[in-house]
């Protein structure tokens, strides 16, 4: 019974991906196209600009340029570099004040996904004044928002170009995710330049997490021929450049390559939702303080052998793109989930959550049950005895 809900879930989820009307932004890409997107950003005829960012990014010079390249235009700046992980309502009510009593006239946001979702959702609030917790939902936006430029710092999460953001609510500690097609950035640069500086570990974590993006979406019910092309594209990059990026941050080419591959996983999976990887990592993050991109690592290959042989001939298609051989099918599939548990270990990347407990296998089984099963068009629907001989393999 529950299962004939979840497929009806996902075929009224696929309809509302597909209906959700969005534009594509303006993408400049390559070292130094953030400073070309400030150059933009004057021509358009900005002037007054909000600067949203974290302090460490600040505190490390990585805006500086940026900063140099607005005022050298003629921009006045304020800055806002208040931003945490996982932005809480008070964050984007504080930039938003910002931006409201300087009387600016455009926000240019530099950092991770959790800087980008704090943008994205200053500029909403920001023509659609009112309480956070009631933009909840799909769509609540009445107006466009503040005109919105992104230069993404991490090659991962996607947000420069997907319609959702998430914000933790500080008294329930619910993470509330927005979902708005409006909130889509109009400019963004891909700027290897940003991610010089990206630690080694951080490198992995989101990479894998645009790897998951891609597969997740591939593997999806509701893919469609152009995400499929972008999955694909995403997979490539990735398997060709991130653990040449983790070996060397100064590969600007690899750098390059996975602000590409982060960007068409999030253009796929912006049309497609995820499945089961994120369904469990989400809980992961939520039971124990996982970071996303290390959460998905631990449990994609494991959740991959579990779909089965139904989704052989799909892993065997991306195996092939990345030029594996075999004789079958279920042998591509397998080199293609072998091959990222080689990935996970060339990378040293953590396997078990740190503070996971027995007694919290049960309630993280639950809840990705339940996430994967509402939200996701995943390729087979699983059993609850499936999810938790993952998850307890983690303890
Ligand atoms: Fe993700």
């Amino acid at each position: 019974m529950k299962i004939l809900y979840y497929k009806l879930r996902a075929i009224l989820v696929t309809k509302l991906l597909r209906w959700i009307p969005r534009n594509a932004p303006l993408v400049l890409k390559g070292e130094n196209s953030s400073l070309q997107l400030a150059d933009q950003l004057s021509l358009l005829g900005y002037h007054n600009v909000l600067l949203v960012t974290d302090t460490i990014l600040r505190e490390l010079g990585v805006l500086n340029e940026l900063l140099a390249t607005l005022q050298r235009n003629g921009a006045e700046v304020s800055v806002y570099d208040g931003v945490l992980p996982d932005p809480a309502f008070d964050q984007v009510q504080a930039g938003e004040k910002i931006y409201r009593e300087n009387n600016c006239d455009a926000i240019f946001a530099v950092g991770g996904g959790s800087v980008l979702d704090a943008a994205k959702m200053i500029s909403m609030l920001h023509t659609n004044p009112g309480e956070l917790k009631s933009f909840a939902g799909i769509q609540p936006c009445k107006y466009a928002g503040a005109p919105l430029f992104v230069a993404p710092t991490t090659a991962g999460t996607g947000s420069e170009i997907t319609f959702a953001a998430i914000i933790t609510d500080p008294v329930s500690h619910d993470k509330q995710p927005i979902i708005d097609s409006k909130m889509i950035p109009s400019y963004v640069a891909l700027d290897p330049q940003l991610m010089r500086g990206m630690p080694p570990a951080v490198t992995a974590a989101s990479g894998m997490d645009a790897l998951t993006h891609a597969v997740e979406s591939y593997l999806s019910k509701a893919s469609t021929a152009q995400t499929e092309l972008q999955a694909i594209a995403a997979v490539k990059l990735v398997f060709d450049n991130l653990v040449r990026a983790y070996r060397d941050g100064d590969d600007m080419e690899a750098r390059d390559a996975m602000a590409m591959a982060a960007f068409y996983a999030g253009a796929a999976f912006g049309k497609t939702s995820v499945g089961y990887v994120h369904g469990i990592a989400h809980q992961l993050g939520r039971v124990c303080g996982t970071p996303h991109g290390n959460a998905n690592a631990m449990v994609l290959p494991e959740v991959l052998r579990a779909y089965g042989s139904c989704v052989d001939s799909r892993l065997a298609v991306l195996a092939r793109a990345v030029d594996m051989q075999g004789d079958s099918d279920a042998e591509l599939a397998s080199q293609f989930i072998e091959s990222i548990v080689a990935m996970r270990a060339q990378m040293e990347m953590p396997t078990q959550p740190k503070g996971l407990k027995t007694e919290d296998i049960a309630l993280i089984t639950r809840q990705a049950l339940a996430e994967a099963g509402s939200l996701y068009p995943v390729p087979r629907y699983m059993k609850a005895a499936e999810i938790r001989e993952i998850v307890g393999a983690l303890v």
